[in-house]
C-alpha cells in the first residue's frame, strides 16, 4: 500500500496528492508518469509526476476530478493508502540546449510542466511560459511556473484573469514576434494541444506534445493507449507520453479517447448515486 502523506486542493476539483513512494522518488525524471489503483477493484489511471523528493521518499501528482476514479481519489485524506502506484513510467522529457522555449500549460498541465521548464531552464535555455484555464477558480501555482520561467503570461478564457482569451494567442505573438522561438512545449487537454501544435506548424517550430490516450497496463501490453505519429502506430505509454505535435493523428486520438463515453458516464453516476445513499 502506498500512503498519501500529504494532500491539498489547488484550484476547484483539482487536488495534489503526495505519495510515500521512496523507489519511485529515486528514479522519477521530468514528463514521466504513474499508474495508480486506488483499491484491488479499482480502474487503473495515469497521472504525470508533478514533483519528487528524494530525501522524503515522495512523489506528488497532481490530477482533476474528471469521472469515477479521480472523483473517488480526490475524497482520500492525508494518511488514507491507495493499492497501487506504479512507476516511473514512458520516456522522460528530452532536456536539452535550445535556446528559447516555449512551455505551454493548460488545466491540470500547471502542475506537469514545471519540472519540464525547471530542467530546461537548468540546461540553459530561456523558457517563456504560457498558463490557461477556462476561468480563475481553475488557475493554480502561477507562482511556481514564474519561477522557472524568465517570463510568464496567464489567460482565461473567460477574462476573469489575466489575458482574456485561449493560450493560442500568445503563443501566435511570440512567434511572429522579433525573438526566435526555438521550441514549444505544449501540456493540456487534447484539443488545447492540437491548436497549439496547429498554430506552430506554419513557422516550422518543434512542438511537442504530451499526449493522454486511455491507458490501462502503461507498459506497452495492452494496445489501449495506440495513437497514429507520422503514421506510424505507436502506444504512448512505453513510445511516448511526448510526441512531435506536427506528426499526431489528432482526429484519430480525440475519436479514441471517447470510445468509452457511455461507460464512463454510467460510472460516474453509478458512484454519484452511491455517494448519495451514504450521505
Ligand atoms: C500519460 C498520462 C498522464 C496523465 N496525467 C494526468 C495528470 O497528471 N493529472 C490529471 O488530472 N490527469 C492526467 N491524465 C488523465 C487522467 O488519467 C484521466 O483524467 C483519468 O484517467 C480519468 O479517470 P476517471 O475515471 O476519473 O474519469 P472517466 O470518466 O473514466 O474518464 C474521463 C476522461 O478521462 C480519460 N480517461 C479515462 N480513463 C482513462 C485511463 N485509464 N487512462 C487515460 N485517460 C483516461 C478519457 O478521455 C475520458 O473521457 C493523464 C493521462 C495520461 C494518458
Ligand atoms: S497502456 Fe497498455 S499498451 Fe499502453
Amino acid at each position: 500500500m502506498f500512503q498519501i502523506i500529504y494532500r491539498e486542493t489547488l484550484a476547484t476539483k483539482i487536488h495534489l496528492f503526495k505519495i510515500e513512494a521512496p523507489a519511485i522518488a529515486r528514479k522519477a525524471l521530468a514528463g514521466q508518469f504513474v499508474v495508480i489503483r486506488i483499491d484491488e477493484k479499482g480502474e487503473r489511471i495515469p497521472l504525470t509526476v508533478a514533483d519528487w523528493d528524494e530525501k522524503e521518499g515522495s512523489v506528488t501528482v497532481v490530477f482533476m476530478e474528471a469521472g469515477a476514479t479521480t472523483s473517488r481519489l480526490a475524497l482520500l485524506k492525508a494518511g488514507d493508502s491507495i493499492a497501487d502506484f506504479v512507476g516511473p513510467l514512458g520516456i522522460p522529457s528530452h532536456i536539452d540546449k535550445f535556446g528559447t522555449v516555449v512551455c505551454v500549460a493548460g488545466g491540470f498541465a500547471a502542475a506537469v510542466i514545471g519540472p519540464i521548464a525547471r530542467a530546461l531552464k537548468d540546461k540553459g535555455n530561456k523558457i517563456v511560459s504560457i498558463l490557461g484555464a477556462r476561468n480563475k477558480d481553475l488557475l493554480f501555482w502561477e507562482d511556481r511556473l514564474r519561477s522557472v520561467s524568465h517570463r510568464l503570461m496567464v489567460t482565461t478564457d473567460d477574462g476573469t484573469y489575466g489575458r482574456k482569451g485561449v493560450v493560442t494567442g500568445p503563443l501566435k505573438e511570440l512567434l511572429e514576434g522579433e525573438e526566435k522561438v526555438d521550441r514549444v512545449i505544449a501540456i493540456g487537454p487534447t484539443i488545447m494541444m492540437k491548436f497549439c501544435a496547429q498554430t506552430t506548424q506554419p513557422f516550422g517550430v518543434k512542438t511537442i506534445v504530451s499526449l493522454n490516450p486511455i491507458m490501462v497496463d502503461g507498459t506497452g501490453m495492452c494496445g489501449c493507449c495506440r495513437v497514429s505519429v507520422g503514421g506510424v502506430t505507436k502506444f504512448a505509454c512505453v513510445d511516448g507520453p511526448e510526441f512531435d505535435g506536427h506528426q499526431v493523428d489528432w482526429e484519430l486520438l480525440l475519436t479514441r479517447q471517447r470510445i468509452y463515453l457511455e461507460e464512463e458516464k454510467r460510472s460516474l453516476e453509478q458512484w454519484q448515486a452511491q455517494m448519495g445513499k451514504r450521505a
